[in-house]
């Protein structure tokens, strides 16, 4: 198990546009898994490559406890809207409301570089939005309408 450090906001990793993940290696399967241990141990939703550190366009979703990766994410559709309060473990203790598709239909890798296409509503669509923008270097707290207090919401 290895829990690897959060950058938090300030961090210039978090700024910044990553690349494509081009080799599907034994390396890639380590940062995988110490991504997965790093999710489990913060308790998020969601956690994107930059966010310890790695410029890869990469992020897992922790769908109740079944733990995804998505490499090379697209995002082919939104429809409908939502307004979750969303937090971010690269932006503690603060929450806001923001708006997001209620339906995200995503295309992507899985760690052995094999392409699929997933559809979610609610939650999981709202991280792969939020994750989706981690991998272009921007933060959810740029889009929120009206921050809230802390109150115990997951973290993404
Ligand atoms: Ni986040």
């Amino acid at each position: 198990m290895a829990v690897l450090e959060i950058r938090k906001k300030g961090d210039e990793c978090l700024t910044k546009k990553c690349h494509a993940v081009t080799v599907f290696d034994r390396r890639l399967k380590l940062l995988l898994r110490d991504m997965r241990d790093t999710l489990i141990d913060s308790n998020g939703v969601g956690l994107a490559a930059p966010q310890v550190g790695i410029l890869r366009r990469i992020f897992l979703v922790n769908d109740d406890g079944d733990i995804r990766v998505y490499i090379n994410p697209q995002i082919l559709e939104r429809k409908g809207e939502q307004h979750p309060v969303e937090g971010c473990l690269s932006v503690p203790n603060v929450f806001g409301k923001v708006v997001r598709p209620m339906y995200v239909k995503i295309a992507a890798l899985d760690e052995n570089g094999e392409p699929f296409e997933e559809e979610a509503e609610g939650l999981i669509a709202e991280c792969f939005e939020h994750e989706y923008e981690h991998l272009d270097g921007h933060l959810f707290d740029e889009k929120v309408y009206e921050f809230v207090e802390p109150d115990g919401e997951d973290d993404e």
